[in-house]
């Protein structure tokens, strides 16, 4: 936190009395329709709208997301704009209603088989993918009509308040489905204060000059609209900082201890880390709701008679499952006293379905399952248990008495999973994490054990580790992982990353010249200077 002065929700006046607009790709509400034909809204689980909707219950809220059903798109058709009552909150919504064959190429083919892998590093580039014409389609028709969309909704909500919440606008724009966002409502709103907040890693530059030039081109000039860009580590702004300078060569990058600044075409912004955080309390009170009690009860006998390892995820190849499976298999091959002693249970949210290398690889992690359990259980003594859902009250109860949670991502850019897990668990349970997963480079040693993702043996090594530490070393490492984890919060997250949007937006006013307008970068253009980068102390 940076400044004094905070509320019940534990924010600071500078947040509660900004007018907040949110734009994501998910909102915060599901819809659903009822029989008689009304629709009726359902808090989205999540970190992200648990949040921005405490905040709301101190002041007003709206959130532009993209509607990703049948039923939400007929709702917002049919009135675009609804108000969600979330507790004690209010929250505008405006969902737009993208015909579905735009939204999967928006969704399926650009955010989630592009730039969701290109992020995280898992492309196979001697084979795929191919970048041709259909791929520039679903680019231009998909992706860029979306976020035109979502842009323009922005603009429509901006203009529909009054000048005083106007000028206490603060527009938060979430993540990779909405790199052109920024600076399109640049374009449209030559004032806006407006951040956005990259969720998932930012990869080196090598990496993005895989994909066409003109696409991330695109993306760095948009960013670069931003008041603020937020990433979660450091090691993701430097990457940032790479591509700017690569591809926007007459940027100039000043770097003070944390914070760096750009000036780019007469605009200033600033490139930090916001370590994303949870809501402590709230994921407590979840933890030991009645929904946690009924959802635990169908599982609780498969931690009831031996050690647990626990995995909690997506069901998806970032968080390398496989590997997790075959370092299970390798522990139980390599200690035979184990065998019937440890048990690895995986909660997996199916995730993504349309996209075909999430269905394969949801398939090679149900054949592994099957292969282990023949090999070490038995029908009604499984060795490994894969229980399928999207219930995160009931995942927070399996947290709170495992022995040791698995995070053994390729690459994540925090996984908040582990935070919950470290504010829950009651067994001084041990965190097993992925040096390259944010939440590892933020915790570090002390709190967690760390190994490299592709290390199955390692990783089998740390499996062991911390089924047998002594009790008071386990005691250790997880107090200090909660203690890490409760010390920078959500609320902190959010309050950082609004004052400093304040903050920047007082400079650009006097000295923009106008509206900078990101230019597109022709393929095979060639940089014409390098970038200019500065350090200064203090
Ligand atoms: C994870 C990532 C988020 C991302 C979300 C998208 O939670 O951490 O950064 O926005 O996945 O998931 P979805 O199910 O909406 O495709």
């Amino acid at each position: 936190m940076q400044n004094g002065d905070h509320g019940p929700t534990g924010l600071t006046h500078a947040a509660t009395s900004t007018r907040l607009i949110v734009a994501a790709n998910r909102g915060p509400a599901q819809f659903y329709q009822r029989a008689d034909g009304k629709f009726v809204a359902r808090q989205a689980s999540g970190g992200l709208a648990t949040a921005f909707v405490s905040l709301a219950a101190g002041s007003d809220l709206s959130w532009i997301a993209v509607a990703g059903t049948e039923v939400e798109r007929r709702a917002f058709e049919e009135k675009p704009h609804r108000v969600v009552r979330i507790g004690p909150a209010r929250v505008d919504t405006r969902y737009v209603a993208v015909p579905d064959r735009i939204y999967k190429l928006y969704y399926d083919d650009i955010s989630n088989s592009t730039l969701w892998f290109a992020q995280h590093y898992l492309f196979h580039p001697d084979l795929s993918p191919d970048f041709g014409l259909a791929e520039r389609q679903a680019w231009h028709e998909g992706y860029v009509t979306v976020n035109r969309m979502v842009a323009d909704a922005i603009v429509a909500e901006i203009q529909g308040l009054t000048p005083a919440e106007q000028a206490q606008a603060v527009v938060m724009i979430q993540d990779y489905q909405l790199y052109l966002v920024p600076g399109m409502l640049r374009e449209a709103l030559p004032g806006v204060t407006q951040s956005h907040f990259v969720h998932i890693p930012w990869p080196a530059l090598r990496y993005w000059q895989m994909l066409p030039q003109e696409i991330y081109g695109q993306i760095i000039a948009s960013m670069l609209a931003n008041n603020v860009v937020g990433l979660q580590t450091m090691q993701d702004v430097k990457n940032f900082l790479a591509c700017v300078a690569e591809v926007q060569p007459q940027a100039t990058i000043t770097s003070a201890d944390d914070a760096n600044y750009i000036t780019w075409h007469g605009h200033r912004l600033l490139v930090k880390a916001y370590p994303i955080g949870i809501n402590a309390d709230h994921i407590r009170t979840l933890a030991h709701s009645r929904a946690a009690k009924s959802g635990f009860a169908g599982i609780a006998r498969y931690f009831a008679d031996r050690q647990t390892i626990l995995r909690v995820d997506r069901l998806e190849p970032t968080k390398n499952i496989i590997r997790g499976l075959e370092a299970f298999e390798t522990l139980l091959e390599q200690h035979a006293e184990l065998r019937g002693k440890v048990r690895f249970v995986m909660m997996l949210v199916p995730s993504r379905e349309g996209v075909r290398r999430y269905r394969d690889y949801a398939r090679r992690v149900n054949k592994l399952v099957q292969k282990i359990n023949a090999k070490y259980g038995t029908p009604d003594d499984p060795a490994v248990v894969h229980v399928a859902g999207n219930d995160q009250a009931r995942a927070l109860a399996a947290m709170r008495v495992c022995d040791v949670l698995l995070v053994n991502s390729v690459i994540d850019g925090m996984h908040l999973g582990a935070k919950e897990a470290a504010v829950v668990n009651e067994k001084q349970g041990v965190l097993v994490i992925s040096r390259t997963a944010g939440v590892y480079q933020q915790l570090g040693d002390g709190a967690a054990l760390g190994v490299s993702p592709l290390d199955v043996q390692a990783t089998a090594d740390a499996l062991y580790h911390a089924l047998t530490l002594p009790q008071a070393e386990r005691a250790a490492l997880a107090e200090e992982a909660c203690h890490r984890v409760e010390d920078h919060d959500v609320f902190a997250w959010l309050e950082d990353q609004l004052v400093d949007a304040r903050h920047m937006a007082k400079w650009p006013a006097r000295h923009r010249p106008a509206a900078p307008t990101p230019a597109p970068v022709v393929a095979g253009s060639q940089p014409d200077a390098p970038a200019h980068v500065t350090s200064a102390s203090g």
